[in-house]
């Protein structure tokens, strides 16, 4: 999918509002993160640090939080900055975070430009290989909108889209 020039602008100028707000006492380290979503809507986060030190909730757990509170369906476009406003790769465990909602497809801002999740993180697992091994998981249980609306779509759609 193609991405417009200003859409990236846009996803820019909201990380780097995001960053204002990052709580990093401990390590200094400010980190903003934008991505629009299939709602065509941006979603925002920034980390926020703990006095315990390993408590620490990176900006994309805030953001991707936001969006699923908010039934965004799928990531499609990602940024993240530091406090001086490079663009910075997303860490192992957030790729994982991203990947289970913006796919193999989403595109990610690295430092070295535009690049697909499938690259950034390849031969990644994901929501279909627990297909058939929800093992105590209900019709009861309500599942993820997002999840939801992935199986609606066939998964054309959904978070399977390569
Ligand atoms: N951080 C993020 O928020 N996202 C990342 O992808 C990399 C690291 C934060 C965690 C911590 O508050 C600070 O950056 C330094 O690691």
């Amino acid at each position: 999918m193609e991405i417009a020039e200003e859409t990236w602008a846009r996803l820019r100028e909201e990380a780097l509002e995001a960053v204002t707000h990052a709580y990093a006492p401990y390590s200094g380290y400010r980190v903003g993160a934008a991505a629009l979503a299939e709602d065509g809507h941006v979603y925002t986060g920034c980390n926020v640090e703990n006095a315990s030190l390993g408590v620490v909730l990176c900006a994309e757990c805030g953001l991707v939080s936001s969006a699923v509170r908010n039934d965004a369906g799928r990531l499609l476009a990602f940024v993240c900055v530091n406090g001086e406003g490079d663009a910075i790769a997303p860490c192992g465990r957030c790729r994982q975070v991203l990947r289970e909602h913006g796919g193999r497809g989403m595109l990610l801002a690295m430092p070295r430009g535009i690049m697909r999740m499938d690259e950034v993180l390849p031969e990644s697992f994901g929501p279909e290989a627990m297909e058939g091994h929800t093992a105590g998981a209900t019709t009861e249980t309500p599942a993820p909108a997002s999840d939801a609306r992935a199986r609606k779509d066939g998964d054309k759609e959904g978070h399977e889209r390569g």
